[in-house]
């Protein structure tokens, strides 16, 4: 039998305890339920610099940020809509990465809003994914209106987004196996 896929999660906020923490989360728990192993990338405990920034370049959590990505197979990307684009903390993120790290693996895609839904955030996280030779699934979950979007357990309150996780889930499982060398 092959080796489980791992899926790695980034989160566009700074703190996982925040609604794209929670979606990931989401998320990555239904990559497990079939059959995936699941790592994320806690910019709280481990911030990356910005590229550029004095002494980035030797910066040891850029060097783990950078192996967790070559040890992964699929990422799921998290982002908040800040200004109708995705946070300076994703940017960032997705500027740590280069095609050595992620050529040929699957992409799948959220964003959560503020007010209604937009696929902004969606659409520019694609570009970037394209640029470091991502392969970006077509589902993907843009949340609106995100203080409704959780109930008090903090499972999502929408039937339509519960589905589109689960086919956002699927299909980042099934595409990994497919093209996984
Ligand atoms: C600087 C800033 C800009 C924002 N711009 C937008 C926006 O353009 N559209 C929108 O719907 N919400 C906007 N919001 C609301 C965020 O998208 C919302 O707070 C976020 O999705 C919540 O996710 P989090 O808990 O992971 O931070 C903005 C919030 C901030 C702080």
């Amino acid at each position: 039998m092959s080796e489980p896929i791992v899926v790695m999660g980034i989160c566009g906020s700074y703190d996982l305890d925040s609604a794209n923490g929670r979606m990931l989360e989401i998320v990555l728990d239904k990559c497990k339920e079939l059959g995936a192993e699941t790592v994320i990338w806690d910019h709280g405990a481990r911030p990356l610099p910005l590229v550029g920034a004095e002494g980035c370049w030797d910066d040891p959590n850029v060097k783990d940020f950078q192996e967790m990505a070559i040890s992964a197979d699929a990422f799921v990307l998290s982002s908040p809509e800040y200004h109708g684009t995705m946070s300076g903390v994703m940017k960032n993120s997705l500027d740590w990465l280069y095609s050595k790290h992620t050529s040929g693996k699957v992409f799948g895609l959220i964003c959560t809003l503020g007010g209604q839904t937009s696929n902004n955030t969606l659409n520019h996280m694609r570009i970037a994914a394209r640029w470091i030779h991502g392969w970006v699934t077509p589902e993907q979950i843009a949340v609106p209106n995100i203080k409704e979007a959780f109930n008090e357990d903090g499972s999502l309150v929408s039937d339509d987004i519960n589905s589109r996780v689960i086919g956002l889930a699927a299909s980042i499982v099934e595409n990994t196996g497919k093209l996984r060398k």
